[in-house]
């Protein structure tokens, strides 16, 4: 990656940690403690994830947010059950088969409509129960804010979870932007995840500033009661605990998680909003969180590319590319990134 740049607008884990992060760690950094989650600060941890739902939410501290929806899934199904997501979702597109690897679940694709997946796709899916030649539909998992940045309203999110019931399946949320929709909605973490019925959680925390670790928040009426065993096959348990568990104590005790989030979403907002006005720009998704989907002309790609601003195409027919801003995104890197691209612009 280049070079003369000291942000990109290429994703949010390219950013830094939040330097409060490195004092929640150190302030943990005493003496010895238990290992494997069974410390002090890991229980303190688990007691602010119930503050912060207003339940009494069960949670595993994990390494990533590949190994949360894995470990998650893990949980929800068995060999002979399907997940129901989004085409583009994470676990279908992003975790390079990690889901039918390690879960060893067959995921069902859904095409999205603005990274969402609806009640309709999956009445359609719900066919053959009990059939034993069939997969059997067991959970179904979105992605909250979406992967093209988009925010499911808490209406969007109840209906799926109320069919889930109905079908004896789960309701999965990847939360790695979590943050985001929260901030973005102005639901609290009660409503958009108890309230809503929803069975287990991958909450993010490594995009919102944290140095690593994601949480697997499991819902108080569901009764995972294999996931202690689950975690550890999955290599996902962390022998010291308690450097997780310090940066998400941290993170949902103070005002963190908000203050990261809104800095990221206001970026993208900003972004979007110089973005409209530039010939060969079109915005493509509604910016709802922190990222920024554009059309723009492919001769472009190399130049912006060479100058760290985005990973791939994502859509080769129309040329679509993510611009995503991060908790530390400034309004001057907006600028100096718009007036790279006006300078592109004005020469095509
Ligand atoms: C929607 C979504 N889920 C999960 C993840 C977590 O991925 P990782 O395993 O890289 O932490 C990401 C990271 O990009 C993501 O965008």
């Amino acid at each position: 990656m280049k070079k003369n740049r000291l942000k990109t607008f290429a994703s949010d884990n390219n950013s830094g940690v939040s330097p409060e992060i490195f004092e929640a760690i150190k302030s943990v950094n005493v003496g010895h403690q238990i290992a494997y989650g069974d410390d002090d600060y890991s229980a303190k941890a688990k007691k602010t994830f119930q503050d912060f739902f207003e339940s009494k939410v069960d949670v595993q501290f994990v390494f990533n947010g590949t190994g949360a929806n894995i470990v998650s899934l893990q949980n929800m199904c068995h060999s002979f059950h399907g997940v129901l997501c989004s085409n583009l979702s994470h676990i279908n597109v992003d975790e390079c088969g990690a889901p039918e690897k390690i879960a060893g679940v067959k995921l069902i694709p859904l095409v999205h409509d603005q990274g969402k997946i609806t009640p309709q796709q999956i009445l359609g899916e719900v066919h053959a129960i009990g059939f034993e030649h069939h997969v059997q539909p067991k959970v179904i998992s979105i992605t909250q804010a979406t992967e093209l940045g988009t925010v499911y309203t808490f209406d969007e999110i109840k209906a799926l979870s109320d069919i889930a019931k109905q079908y004896d399946m789960f309701l999965h949320i990847d939360g790695a932007r979590f943050s985001n929709a929260l901030v973005k909605t102005g639901m609290s973490a009660h409503e958009m995840f108890v309230k809503t019925g929803a069975d287990i959680l991958s909450f993010g925390g490594t995009k919102n500033g944290l140095m690593m670790g994601e949480a697997i928040v499991f819902a108080k009426h569901a009764d995972f009661r294999f996931k202690k065993y689950i975690r550890k096959q999955s290599s996902q348990l962390f022998s010291k605990m308690r450097y997780i568990a310090a940066q998400f104590d941290y993170f949902l005790s103070s005002d963190m998680w908000t203050k990261n989030a809104t800095n990221s979403n206001n970026m993208a907002d900003y972004l979007a909003q110089k973005l409209t006005d530039i010939s060969g720009v079109s915005i493509k998704y509604r910016v709802e969180s922190n990222a920024v989907f554009v059309n723009i002309p492919k001769a472009w790609n190399q130049i912006l590319w060479d100058l760290g601003f985005f990973y791939y195409v994502w859509d080769e027919l129309d040329n679509t590319v993510r611009f995503m801003c991060s908790f530390d995104t400034t309004t001057d890197d907006v600028d100096e990134f718009v007036s790279e691209i006006e300078k592109l612009a004005s020469s095509s």
